[in-house]
């Protein structure tokens, strides 16, 4: 009995572990999306959307005189910046993923792949319109549609020292962002 708890435990764990992440996939940090996806008529402007939203200051967001002060109650030991209980929200792949590709920095906070996946397995295959690519994205590890909305609440919730609640439409209505102009 305690060893199927402890293996429950431990699927818990790494489901808490926010945001998505594909076990072969490597993060390889949002400069790599934003080539494509500042503009237009090539990948959209979400990157113009993202770079302005909170979650783009979410790393920063830990160094904070309110994040000391949350660290300091909570009494960890090591500032909140540093701290896996925080970062584990703040950053994308939890602040502890040992599969991340050079040009991924954590400093870079909640970006694409927290969200859309770990992208080092489909990066080259995403960006055509056909069905057959778009298969072989998702079999990839690309989240989107209807999967990409359930990635919130992995982070909006009770673990979240500031939670107030979260509704989809209003928190989507703050960042939303899509594809290239038709
Ligand atoms: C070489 C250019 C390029 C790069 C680099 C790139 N993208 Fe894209 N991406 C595109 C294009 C073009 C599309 C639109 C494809 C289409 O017409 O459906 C797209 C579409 C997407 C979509 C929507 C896919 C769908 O099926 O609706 C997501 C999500 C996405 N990109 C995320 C990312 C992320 C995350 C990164 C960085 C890790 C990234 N992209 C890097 C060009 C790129
Ligand atoms: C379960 C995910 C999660 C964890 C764990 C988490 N945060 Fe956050 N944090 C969030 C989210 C989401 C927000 C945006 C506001 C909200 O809905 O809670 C946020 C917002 C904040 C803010 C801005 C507060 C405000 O009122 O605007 C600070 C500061 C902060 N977090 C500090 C911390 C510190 C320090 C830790 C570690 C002790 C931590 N967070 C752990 C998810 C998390
Ligand atoms: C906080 C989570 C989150 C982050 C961060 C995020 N996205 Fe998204 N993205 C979404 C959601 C949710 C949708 C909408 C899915 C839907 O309505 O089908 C979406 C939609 C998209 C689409 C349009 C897909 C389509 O069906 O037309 C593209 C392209 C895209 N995102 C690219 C990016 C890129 C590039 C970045 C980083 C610069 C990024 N996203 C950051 C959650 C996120
Ligand atoms: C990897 C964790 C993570 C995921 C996944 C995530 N967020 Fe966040 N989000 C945060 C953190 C952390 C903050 C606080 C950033 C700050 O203030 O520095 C935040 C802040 C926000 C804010 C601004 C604060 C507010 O409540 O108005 C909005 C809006 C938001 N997120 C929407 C979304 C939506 C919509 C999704 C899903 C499509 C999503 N987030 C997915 C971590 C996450």
């Amino acid at each position: 009995m305690k060893t199927i708890h402890g293996i429950v435990a431990l699927a818990l764990a790494v489901a808490c572990v926010s945001g998505v992440t594909t076990a072969e996939n490597k993060f390889v940090g949002v400069k790599r999306c934003m080539a494509c996806h500042k503009i237009e008529k090539m990948g959209g402007l979400a990157y113009a959307v993202w770079e302005k939203s909170p979650h783009a200051m979410a790393f920063e967001t830990l160094k904070s005189k309110a994040a000391e002060e949350i660290a300091k109650k909570r009494g960890l030991t090591k500032p909140a910046s540093e701290s896996p209980e925080c970062l584990k929200c703040h950053v994308s792949g939890g602040g502890t993923a040992k599969n991340v590709d050079v040009s991924y920095k954590m400093e870079e906070g909640v970006t694409c792949e927290a969200c859309h996946g770990a992208a080092s397995g489909f990066i080259g295959l995403h960006n055509k319109k056909d069905d057959e690519s778009k298969a072989k994205a998702k079999a990839a590890g690309l989240v989107v549609g209807d999967d990409v909305k359930k990635v919130c609440e992995t982070c909006h919730n009770s673990g979240s020292p500031s939670f107030k609640g979260f509704k989809f439409a209003e928190a989507w209505a703050k960042i939303e962002h899509g594809g290239p102009k038709k």
